[in-house]
């Protein structure tokens, strides 16, 4: 039952439940924006670093304030002994996620005010829990493959340093960029279903590492980061182009859902998958995986062909397997990559959310049953 000041509406569709001025998404149109300029712009002439700053600050930064803000990320890309022991307390076989999740939920207790809520707090908390995630994530994929931990390297980028820190070398410059151009494609999303897991632990004035922990939380799912995983492994399954066909066919006649399609809001191609294809395909072709990526494609035709009616386009998560495979990232790490960037979606929203905060708190539409008598347990 709903009534005049309160209609329900399942999955929350339709609903406008927060204002910021991060990120405008046009879902008919295929336009994502950060701060009024366009993805396409940001991914082809931006680096993570500068966006950050200019989701953070709603503006792009000059030189000086981009070299200060770089500073002090890197000031904060080293874990402490304690993390580090945690890390190394970890069972070998957890998931990567599972992992990120928990040890950034121990982070909150490094932090001598770990509650402290002002604006400027928040901030702080933010850029650490930003610059110490990479290091999370490298640190326990080594724990797992028996190897030890690489400790950062301050004179390098948030990209370089994450891959120097997982392979214990020196990148090239192809495959930073490359990282780095996935950094920036899914940094924020308007009010994705982490980024409202953030924001409504936040508005509980809770704090941020539950804010963060919650939200690692909601985008491992599959219908959300998760899908990027599950997007590689219908790739792994598909023995070869010729089998694509029958493949995708038999899973829309099982009426099972394609991994790395559909979008709440985008009813047109994703623009950050548009991104994405084109440098998989540059990345697939530089690192001998053109089978990867003409798979990836045939699948969105036929896609397009069965599913263009419904809306139905590849969404980020399509491109960004192939993507980071070509990067040399073992498949459960797909999620977090995702992760680490959107960090600075949620740590942004939890900010402003902090400075015009209200509980979130909804409403339920009970469709139970009334006047129930109690039945004493012997007589139930
Ligand atoms: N493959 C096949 N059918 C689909 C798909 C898909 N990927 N996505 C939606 N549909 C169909 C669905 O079966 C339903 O059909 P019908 O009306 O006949 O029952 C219709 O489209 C509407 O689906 P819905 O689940 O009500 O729509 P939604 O807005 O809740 O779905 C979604 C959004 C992302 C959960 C969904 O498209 C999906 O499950 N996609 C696959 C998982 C995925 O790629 N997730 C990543 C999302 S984007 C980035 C991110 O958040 O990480």
């Amino acid at each position: 039952m709903s009534t005049a000041s309160s209609t329900f509406s399942k999955g929350l569709e339709g609903v406008v439940a927060a204002q910021t001025e991060m990120s405008f998404i046009n879902g008919t149109e295929g336009i994502l924006e950060y701060v009024g300029i366009s993805i396409g712009d940001l991914a082809s002439k931006s680096t993570f670093e500068e966006t950050v700053f200019l989701l953070w600050n709603k503006r792009l930064p000059t030189q000086p304030e981009l070299d200060a803000f770089t500073k002090e990320l890197r000031s904060d890309y080293a874990m402490c002994d304690a993390l580090k022991a945690r890390i190394r307390a970890l069972p070998k076989d957890a998931q990567p996620m599972h992992a990120l999740r928990t040890i950034v939920s121990s982070m909150a207790m490094d932090d001598p005010n770990p509650n402290e809520n002002s604006v400027e707090a928040a901030r702080h908390k933010a850029l650490r829990i930003l610059a110490g995630a990479p290091a999370v994530v490298a640190a326990f994929d080594r724990h797992r493959r028996g190897l030890d931990i690489v400790e950062p390297d301050q004179s390098l980028s948030f990209s370089a340093n994450f891959l120097w820190m997982l392979n214990g070398e020196k990148p090239t410059d192809a495959m930073v960029r490359a990282f780095d151009i996935c950094m920036i494609t899914h940094a924020d999303h308007g009010l994705n279903n982490s980024t409202f897991t953030a924001r409504v632990i936040i508005s509980t004035l809770s704090d941020m590492y539950s804010a963060m922990t919650g939200a690692i939380g909601s985008l491992r799912g599959p219908l959300h980061g998760g899908a990027n995983e599950g997007v590689m492994k219908m790739l792994n399954e598909i023995p070869s182009l010729d089998q694509v066909e029958p493949y995708i066919m038999d899973k829309i006649k099982n009426k099972d859902r394609i991994m790395g399609f559909g979008h709440r809001v985008y009813k047109a191609k994703d623009p950050r998958a548009a991104e994405l294809m084109t440098l998989a395909k540059q990345l697939a072709d530089d690192t001998g995986n053109m089978d990867l990526y003409e798979k990836s494609h045939a699948i969105e035709q036929i896609m397009e062909r069965e599913y263009a009616s419904k809306g139905i386009y590849p969404n980020v998560d399509f491109y960004s397997a192939t993507t980071y495979h070509c990067i040399g990232l073992q498949l459960d790490l797909f999620t977090p990559m995702f992760a680490l960037s959107r960090i600075a979606g949620w740590a942004g929203h939890v900010i402003e959310q902090l400075s015009d905060n209200r509980l979130y708190r909804p409403t339920t539409d009970y469709v139970g049953p009334h006047n129930v008598a109690y039945t004493a347990i012997e007589d139930r």
